[in-house]
């Protein structure tokens, strides 16, 4: 059985895909110290898998923790790294937190890597690289535009010192897979987004006003020239973005790898406005939602959303849930953590 090691397996994506790597078959050891999740989730994890899985509980920032874990795991096959934080208004006003958290633990994982010899690397990446793109839908082809955000710029980092260690000799595979917007959570209502203190995504945002955690929500710009004036994004069900990183790790173990970075979209492209999210949300859920349209918020480009027909095309991956499925899974996850909260 193969050994993955998954760091940020206690979080929102990582969680989703450690369950899937066991549901396939595969031996999972994460690597996560709560910072932006909780020990009930990653028992939920446990519960979901009937599995006892090993987590360690390291700042991944401590060069000599991460060597010390990868040597007792040296015998892992590959390691995705998800574990980073993702708040885009965090970053603005945090900005030295997210160019520490996401910056250095990749060093180190990298460096660790070449000293214990595990070669294989699935790297969480982020739309976000593309900043405001010229032209959609983005290939991964497509020119990285300036960064909208510290986060975002931490991501284009991650993505650039990847490619330089590669590019010095060091024997690492990697892949960046670059997500656009994961939403939804897992069937069995038992996983999901656990946002960190008052959303600041627009499904989470949704289901708490549903659910009358918030009062109403404001859809951030209706005159944007897009087809109801209001932001164009890749909503991608958290179940499909999962999978993705199954295959892109099988991709790896199979030697398909032909670019020294492999890069692949994670998007459904389809673009969605945030007034269609809200009427699918309406629609699948039957609940009538409070919002009103209000300003544009800083840094949000109009439109961006995906070609993925790489990542089809490569990793024969084919995103399975429709806008609809996701905001019903989303929904049933906000109604569960009312009961267990
Ligand atoms: C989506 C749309 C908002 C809240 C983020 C990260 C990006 C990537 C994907 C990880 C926008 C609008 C939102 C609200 C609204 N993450 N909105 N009212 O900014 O597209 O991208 O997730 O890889 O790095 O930045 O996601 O959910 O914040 O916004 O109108 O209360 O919903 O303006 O158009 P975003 P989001």
């Amino acid at each position: 059985m193969h050994k993955i090691l998954v760091t940020g397996g206690c979080g929102y994506i990582g969680s989703h895909t450690v369950v899937d790597l066991i549901e396939q078959g595969y031996e999972v050891v994460s690597i996560d110290n709560f910072l932006r999740s909780n020990e009930k989730q990653w028992q939920r994890v446990q519960q979901l898998t009937g599995k006892q899985i090993r987590n360690y509980a390291i700042d991944l920032c401590d060069a000599s923790a991460v060597q010390n874990v990868l040597e007792k795991e040296s015998d892992s096959v590959g390691i995705i790294h998800f574990a980073a934080l993702r708040t885009v208004p965090e970053s603005v006003q945090h900005p030295l937190l997210y160019y520490t958290n996401n910056i250095q633990p990749l060093a180190n994982l990298l460096n660790s890597m070449q000293q214990v010899k595990i070669k294989n690397l699935v790297f969480s990446s982020s739309c976000s690289v593309y900043g405001n793109p010229d032209s959609v839908p983005v290939t991964e082809d497509t020119l990285l535009n300036k960064a909208e955000s510290p986060y975002a710029y931490s991501k284009q980092i991650c993505e650039q010192m990847i490619t330089d260690v590669v590019a010095s000799g060091a024997d690492i595979k990697p892949i960046a897979l670059r997500y656009f917007n994961p939403v939804g959570a897992h069937p069995s209502g038992l996983l999901g987004e656990v946002p960190w203190g008052k959303p600041n995504n627009l499904v989470p945002y949704i289901t708490q006003t549903a659910i009358g955690k918030l009062p109403k929500l404001t859809v951030f710009g209706g005159d944007y020239p897009t087809r109801d004036g209001s932001a164009v994004r890749d909503y991608i069900h958290i179940m499909d973005i999962a999978g993705a990183h199954r295959l892109a790790l099988e991709f790896l173990l199979q030697q398909k790898g032909t670019k020294p970075v492999e890069l692949f979209n994670l998007g459904t492209g389809n673009g969605v406005t945030v007034l269609e999210a809200i009427h699918a949300f309406e629609a699948s859920t039957g609940q009538k939602l409070n919002y009103e349209i209000g300003p544009r918020r800083a840094g949000d480009p109009a439109t961006i959303f995906a070609n993925n027909g790489l990542a089809k095309e490569c990793l024969g991956w084919q995103p399975q849930y429709s806008i609809q499925e996701m905001m019903l899974s989303a929904w049933k996850w906000e109604q569960e953590m009312a009961k267990i909260n």
